[in-house]
């Protein structure tokens, strides 16, 4: 009878560990066969000129939107540029005229203001088919700070909020309407790794962020079966102006490099990291603890705090 019971024991434990390794088995072939999916092949159809003839990006003229404006306007879609420097714009849009052959069109506007400017971009909107917008305009802290640190607080919390939040609502408010008559249309967000998990020192920059990635998600299941696409993209750190990182490396890709693995998961994910190296990232930094992975996030961002007023004070 003992031998009987302690033998259905062993069973019970050998189907278990059995049905356990499967579990961690399929679980690895099935990011193995979504990697392939998302970063191998791609979907490199589902944004061009079919979606609508004209693209819009905020934020158009450095960084991450001038890569996404370069790559649309090479899809063969004309580019609407927002930006806050008419030089700048002009000098990126002549690029882009005489590289792409495609018409484009600028609208002057800083986002930080938060009332005129809407009614002048949707003047500067009025009669275009426009297939995708990218809301991409963005500012953070120039370096680590407690929020009571932020110079001038009661403007950072306005300005943040302006380009970071308003800017996004506003501007889904003046293209969708149009995008659902025609029953299609993506509208890509630009959140950030800050925005899945608060990232202290930059509190309110991430705090954004999130706010950006729930607005577009929402906004995606709402959408979606009325041939809308809404998809948030959180990229770890890319080499722009913003992170005044100089040298691209493996996990710190240039903007261009970005933008054309970031726009082929269009379709297929409506929240990403945009990038193969940020997507490891993100699912290494799930798997750790939540305190552990605040804990690391606290002690790296006081150390960069640490080595900005360093800088400040030897300047
Ligand atoms: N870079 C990263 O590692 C990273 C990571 C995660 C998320 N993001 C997000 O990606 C987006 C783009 O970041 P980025 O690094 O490419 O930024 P960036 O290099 O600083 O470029 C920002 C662009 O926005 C424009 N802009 C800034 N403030 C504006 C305002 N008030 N009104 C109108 N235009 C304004 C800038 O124009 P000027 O040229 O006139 O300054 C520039 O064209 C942001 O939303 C950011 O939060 C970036």
């Amino acid at each position: 009878m003992e031998a009987v019971e302690a033998s259905s024991g062993s069973d019970l434990f050998f189907w278990a560990g059995l049905v356990t390794a499967a579990y961690f088995v399929l679980r690895f072939l099935y990011h193995v066969v979504n990697g392939v999916r998302l970063w191998v092949v791609g979907d490199p159809k589902a944004v061009g000129p079919h979606l609508g003839t004209w693209a819009v990006v905020t934020g158009a003229t450095d960084g991450i939107g001038k890569a996404y404006t370069e790559e649309l306007a090479q899809r063969g879609m004309k580019v609407v540029l927002i930006s806050r420097s008419q030089e700048k714009m002009d000098q990126v849009a002549s690029e882009i005229r005489e590289r792409f052959k495609v018409e484009t069109k600028t609208i002057l506007a800083d986002f930080e203001d938060r009332e005129a400017v809407y009614d002048k971009i949707k003047e500067g909107l009025e009669g275009l088919e426009i297939g995708i917008l990218v809301n991409n305009v963005g500012a953070s802290y120039s370096y680590p700070q407690y929020f009571l640190e932020l110079p001038d607080l009661d403007k950072t919390v306005d300005k943040l909020i302006n380009i970071n939040v308003l800017s996004v609502c506003k501007m889904t408010r003046l293209v969708l309407p149009r995008m659902l008559e025609r029953s299609k249309g993506v509208i890509v967000n630009m959140s950030s790794f800050a925005g899945y998990n608060p990232i202290p020192f930059i509190t309110l920059y991430s705090a954004t962020k999130a706010f950006v990635d729930f607005f577009s998600r929402g906004l995606n299941a709402e959408y979606r079966k009325q041939g809308v696409i809404v998809q948030s993209v959180q990229p770890y750190l890319v080499k722009t102006k913003m992170t005044k990182i100089r040298k691209q490396s493996l996990f710190v890709p240039t903007p261009e490099t970005f933008v054309k693995y970031a726009l082929n998961t269009v379709g297929l994910e409506s929240q990403t990291s945009g990038y193969p190296s940020h997507s490891l990232m993100a699912w290494f930094s799930r798997t750790l603890p939540k305190w552990y992975r605040m804990k690391l996030l606290v002690d790296n961002c006081l150390k960069a705090r640490a080595r900005n007023l360093k800088k400040q004070k030897e300047n």
